[in-house]
């Protein structure tokens, strides 16, 4: 089977081909996932909470995102694979440098990192070397503590153009895609409408260029954290096994009946 490429997937923008994005963080999963024709795998940094136990992401080290990013590229056979930067591994130019090096070693084919303007001569470095760049605004998890919690980002005006600058600065930086997480489904749209690179959203609304879960919520594993945003694969009409349920999430997210306004903000 053929890897998904960049190029593929600034295509499928212009194409207004939603682009389906799950996390896998081992072999197994990636494989299975990969089989069920999902365009990219995000190694994402909520290994930390749903592999690990911990309350947040703060702890995932660079060597556990490399360990899991090369049993993840071992099991796909298809998909583009976006690797997360942890916690203060990009905290300056030269640290995100090495360590999305290290990323991008262990089979990445693009890092992630959270943050808006301050990240634009770290994008800047990156991508002039080579290295792709997906950026994160909204909701940042990582700086969960900051932020006051896992809350809606972009709800009044001041925030909402904050956003809006931070996605151009960081497309004009370089970035080749962008992340938004919990943001209200019309500040999603703005930016989506705006950017040439591809947005993904996470409880972001349906106008987004595609949509990420974290595996473990969509297939209804995660009782103790049920947001808004996840919807229960497993729970669906006619779904039997894993493989199913992904297959659904991937055509729900193609035809655009995920998600609904029932799992976006306002
Ligand atoms: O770490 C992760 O899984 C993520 C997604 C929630 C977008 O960043």
């Amino acid at each position: 089977m053929k890897l998904t490429t960049l190029h593929k997937l600034s295509q499928m923008k212009l194409e207004k081909d939603p682009i389906t994005v799950l996390t896998a963080y081992d072999a197994t999963y990636a494989n299975l996932l990969s089989k069920q024709g999902i365009d990219v795998i995000l190694v994402g940094d909520s290994l930390g909470m749903v592999i690990q136990g911990n309350r947040t992401t703060v702890p995932v080290t660079i060597e556990q995102m490399c360990y899991h990013t090369e049993a993840v590229v071992r099991g796909n056979q298809s998909a583009f694979v976006i690797g997360d930067m942890p916690y203060m591994t990009y905290a300056t130019v030269d640290a995100a440098l090495d360590n999305a090096t290290l990323l991008m070693q262990s089979g990445a084919n693009m890092v992630k990192l959270e943050g808006g303007e301050w990240l634009f001569d770290t994008v800047a470095k990156l991508s002039d070397v080579g290295i792709p760049v997906c950026a994160h605004l909204g909701l940042t998890p990582q700086s969960v503590d900051a932020l006051g919690g896992y809350r809606v980002q972009g709800r009044d005006e001041e925030q909402a153009s904050q956003i809006i600058q931070d996605a151009i600065a960081l497309q004009e930086a370089g970035a080749s895609m962008l992340v938004l997480e919990c943001v209200p489904a019309d500040l999603a749209k703005k930016i989506t409408d705006q950017l040439s690179i591809p947005t993904i959203g996470i409880g972001a609304g349906v106008h987004t260029d595609g949509q990420v879960l974290v595996l473990y919520d969509m297939l209804g594993l995660n009782l103790d954290f049920r947001p808004k945003f996840v919807k229960d694969f497993v729970a669906e009409k006619g779904v039997e096994t894993i493989a199913d349920a992904i297959s659904l999430y991937i055509r729900q997210v193609k035809e655009r009946s995920f998600p609904t306004a029932d799992h976006s903000f306002e």
